[in-house]
């Protein structure tokens, strides 16, 4: 058990993780401008409002808390959602000061949230990434204030790794497009639709590439994260999704359609193979996420799903023998 002070906890992630892990039997603090309404504040978390851009507040919370690790997820979280100058001057200096104070306090674990944004997907200029599924190799290249403020977040971890050696342990980590308890029962989601509006119209979960994570499985990935960051490399960076696609068609027949050019690269994508490979957060941490929109959307999905079906006649190929298990890479 440990006390873990929390950036950003009476946000849309952040009551989950707050929440999680507490529940995991973690004492949090939860800081953030807004406050987690009364009530709702879960056993074993405490809350403290705070500006943490205002001068001296990141040090003086860190030093009063004590905490034995810090989670960053304060943020401007939604692109264009302020002027591109609000939003990158806003995401970097929050992150420069909550993990430079926490170093500072001698805290011994420090995770900051970035984002799959930084891979640069989106971009009215066109992109295009060497493969897919797209992992924590593929060249980021950001093109708008939130995407750039998110790499600079990873990066501002590395720089403190870089400078501390293994005193102190550093971690960066991209959630996929979260979703939260209320959003899998009808709730908006953060671009202003329902989860099954997602489904029923590939438009509207193309931009993010069709990924999607469940924000408790965020929180089960932080809890293990600061298990095992004492004996993994120090400033590592993890992409954290679902281990299917936030679609009902296999992302094979999705992406020609919503991303030009992208049909030799994502051919492999069969079945309910998402964009976005977790199998860092698998191999290094033994992660592994519990929910997929097939468990949790409620009232479930009663569409057609041939995502689903082509994954079912994949997995009985595996198990006759007839395809290496390699080859197809998800199953939900
Ligand atoms: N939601 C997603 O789909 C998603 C995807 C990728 C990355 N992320 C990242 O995860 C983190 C959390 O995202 P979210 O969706 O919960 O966002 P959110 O907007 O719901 O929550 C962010 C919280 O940060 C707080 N905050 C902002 N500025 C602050 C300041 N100066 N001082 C104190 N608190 C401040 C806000 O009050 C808010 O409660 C962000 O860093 C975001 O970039 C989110």
């Amino acid at each position: 058990m440990s006390r873990i002070f929390v950036t950003g906890g009476s946000g849309r992630l952040g009551r989950s993780v707050v929440a999680g892990l507490a529940e995991a039997g973690h004492t949090v603090i939860s800081v953030d401008r807004d406050a987690i309404p009364a009530g709702q504040l879960p056993a074993g978390a405490e809350q403290h409002t705070a500006d943490l851009l205002a001068p001296g507040e990141a040090e003086r919370l860190i030093r009063e808390t004590a905490p034995d690790a810090v989670i960053h997820l304060a943020a401007i979280a939604v692109p264009f959602s302020a002027p591109e100058d609000v939003i990158f001057s806003t995401n970097t200096r929050l992150a420069y000061a909550v993990v430079s104070a926490a170093t500072d306090a001698g805290v011994p674990k420090i995770v900051t949230a970035s984002s799959p944004t930084a891979l640069g997907y989106g971009s009215p200029a066109g992109w295009l990434p060497p493969s897919f599924p797209l992992n924590e190799q593929t060249p980021p290249k950001p093109w708008n204030a939130y995407a750039l403020s998110k790499l600079i977040a990873e990066q501002t971890v590395q720089m403190f790794a870089a400078a501390q050696g293994t005193r102190i342990r550093y971690a960066a980590f991209r959630p996929c497009y979260v979703i939260s308890p209320e959003e899998w029962e009808g709730a908006l989601t953060q671009q202003g639709h329902t989860v099954r509006d997602r489904l029923q119209d590939p438009a509207l979960s193309a931009p993010a590439l069709f990924n999607y994570v469940d924000a408790r499985d965020v929180a089960g990935f932080l809890d293990v994260l600061l298990e095992k960051m004492h004996s993994i490399p120090n400033g590592e960076v993890f992409f954290v999704g679902a281990k299917d696609a936030l679609a009902t068609a296999p992302l094979a027949e999705l992406f020609p359609r919503f991303l030009p050019g992208s049909a030799p690269l994502t051919a492999h994508l069969t079945g309910t193979s998402p964009a976005f490979s977790i199998d860092k957060a698998r191999e290094l941490l033994g992660w592994e996420p519990k929910r997929t929109w097939r468990t949790e959307l409620t009232p479930p999905f009663e569409g057609e799903d041939t995502a689903s079906s082509e994954q079912a006649a994949l997995n009985d190929e595996i198990h006759a023998g007839l395809v290496p298990a390699g080859a197809t890479k998800e199953t939900p």
